[in-house]
């Protein structure tokens, strides 16, 4: 038992079990085309809704976005925004003013008349909320659906909402605990290419912001226009766009506003003036001297990003979701059948890449699972080119290509995948036996689960493995 513990190999089989894990679960959460088969209309419809409400009126496109926002940040993307009721969501202050929550009814009931009680809510949002981007000329991209509906919903809990006074340190904090980095930060405020903000909140820095004046940070000859637009003690319900110029249009010229010191919110502006976001609007403007991003790329990343809130199990959810016991339990079983098939063997390639880089057998399990899901096993993951499986976002992370190089000519890619996909799962399989002890010594049957420890320990740590010969089971290995 103890020579197990303070064994490296022992350490290093745990995490790579409980990355393979992790993984699984997380590839599991959502993906592309999750309706194909079960409503194959279901983004056709939302699109139509979304297009048919934005015709009459436009101002749909941007509140959906945010609405879209507002729901991942708060319990993850659930649709528990849309839940009615006292003290929900719905009713917290920072959600007062959201708009187009008749546009997520409609296509809900166009879509429960078409397929009953299969898509979510929480999908037909973030599918509203990108095709709100597309309708006002913003780039198109592919959404991973598969989100369940949340039934929990607390007004008490959008506390968690950056505010507009809010510092860029606590704006990079509250995104960074979704995992979303600064540039995810800047890309997704960009957001603010379209649509308005009322007066009353923003007027205040027009106003006696400082010693008496406006806010020092707005552009001197900027502030009139907006003194105008928004007077002092005004009706503070006025909207205004929140990128001057250019308001219904999904463009870069947010960030050229920030630049002039002609943003709206105080939050806007201060990605600008604090030099660790500022980096980024530069970018994303493809100034002179920086790095360029393109901003349409690079917000549909972020927002796919920001749309899987609540789907992207960390280390510590998993132990709690019941879905990692279940992934859990399979891989132990596979592992179980490797081991009863006596001297299972590991594939020489797989174990020289493994000792070189250890993430290589999640990413192979990971990979086979993707390749199977999608037109079956038959390694179409594998091939290049534009619009491929492998271009597509649930497949971008994936670990391993590398191994394509083991067959040439005789044995098929399918096969080399599964074959490897079989070899990493036994390279960490020494997880089995440690969970059997704790589940034995949990049992209290303590003599059974040291023997069985002890052999084991025996076998995986000091004996070598026997070869098995391994079946090629493509009938048409490709030539
Ligand atoms: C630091 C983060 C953010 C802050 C402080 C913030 C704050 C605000 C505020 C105060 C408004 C005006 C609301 C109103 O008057 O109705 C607004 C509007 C808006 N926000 Fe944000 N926001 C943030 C991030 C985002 C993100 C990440 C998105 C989307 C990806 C987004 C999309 C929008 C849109 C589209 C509007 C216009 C809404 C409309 O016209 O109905 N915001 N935001």
């Amino acid at each position: 038992m103890k020579g197990v513990y303070t064994n490296p190999r022992f350490f290093l089989a745990m995490t790579v079990m409980l990355a393979m894990a992790a993984a699984l679960v997380q590839a599991q959460a959502t993906r592309v085309g999750f309706y194909a088969r079960t409503c194959p209309r279901a983004e056709s419809i939302v699109r139509s809704a979304v297009q048919s409400h934005f015709r009459s009126n436009p101002n749909i496109a941007p509140g959906l976005l945010r609405m879209h926002f507002h729901d991942c940040f708060v319990q993850g993307c659930d649709a528990s925004i849309l839940i009615d009721g006292p003290n929900t969501e719905k009713t917290a202050p920072p959600n007062r003013l959201l708009r187009g929550y008749e546009v997520i009814d409609d296509a809900k009931t166009q879509l429960e008349a078409a397929c009953p009680g299969v898509v979510s809510c929480a999908d037909i949002l973030t599918l509203a909320a990108r095709d709100s981007v597309f309708l006002t000329r913003g780039i198109n991209w592919a959404v991973p659906t598969g989100r369940r509906d949340g039934r929990v919903s607390l007004a008490s809990d959008t506390t968690i909402l950056p505010g507009f006074r809010e510092s860029i340190d606590s704006q990079k904090q509250k995104f960074a605990a979704f995992g979303l980095n600064t540039q995810d930060l800047v890309a997704l405020v960009g957001g603010h290419t379209i649509g308005t903000s009322a007066c009353q909140l923003f007027s205040y820095r027009l106003y006696n912001f400082t010693n008496g004046g406006p806010d020092p940070t707005i552009n001197p000859a900027f502030v009139p226009q907006l003194q105008a637009l928004c007077p002092q003690n005004g009706d503070g319900s006025r909207r205004i766009d929140l990128d001057t110029g250019s308001g219904n249009r999904f463009d870069t010229s947010f960030f050229a506003n920030l630049r002039n010191g002609r943003g709206i919110l105080e939050s806007d502006q201060k990605l600008w003036t604090d030099p660790s976001t500022r980096t980024f609007v530069q970018r994303f403007l493809g100034e002179r001297g920086s790095l360029p991003l393109n901003f349409n790329v690079e917000f549909a990343r972020s927002m796919v990003k920001m749309s899987n809130i609540g789907f992207t199990i960390t280390m510590k959810g998993a132990y709690t979701n019941p879905r990692f016991f279940l992934v859990m339990t399979v891989m132990l079983a596979m592992a179980a059948a490797l081991v009863q098939a006596q001297g299972t063997r590991v594939g020489s390639t797989v174990q020289s890449h493994f000792r070189s880089n250890p993430t290589i057998a999640p990413g192979l399990l990971r990979m086979h699972f993707h390749d199977c899901f999608v037109q079956g096993c038959d390694a179409s993951i594998l091939i290049d080119g534009p619009n491929t499986e492998k271009t597509a976002p649930p497949n971008i992370m994936l670990r391993g290509y590398e191994l394509e190089a083991a067959g040439p000519g005789v044995v098929s890619c399918a096969d080399i995948l599964t074959l490897a996909a079989r070899d990493s799962v036994f390279l960490v399989n020494i997880l089995l036996y440690f969970l059997n002890h704790i589940l034995l010594k949990v049992l209290s049957i303590n003599a059974t689960a040291d023997y069985v420890f002890h052999t084991v320990e025996a076998q995986i740590l000091g004996q070598p493995q026997n070869p098995i010969p391994i079946a090629h089971l493509n009938p048409n290995p490709p030539t």
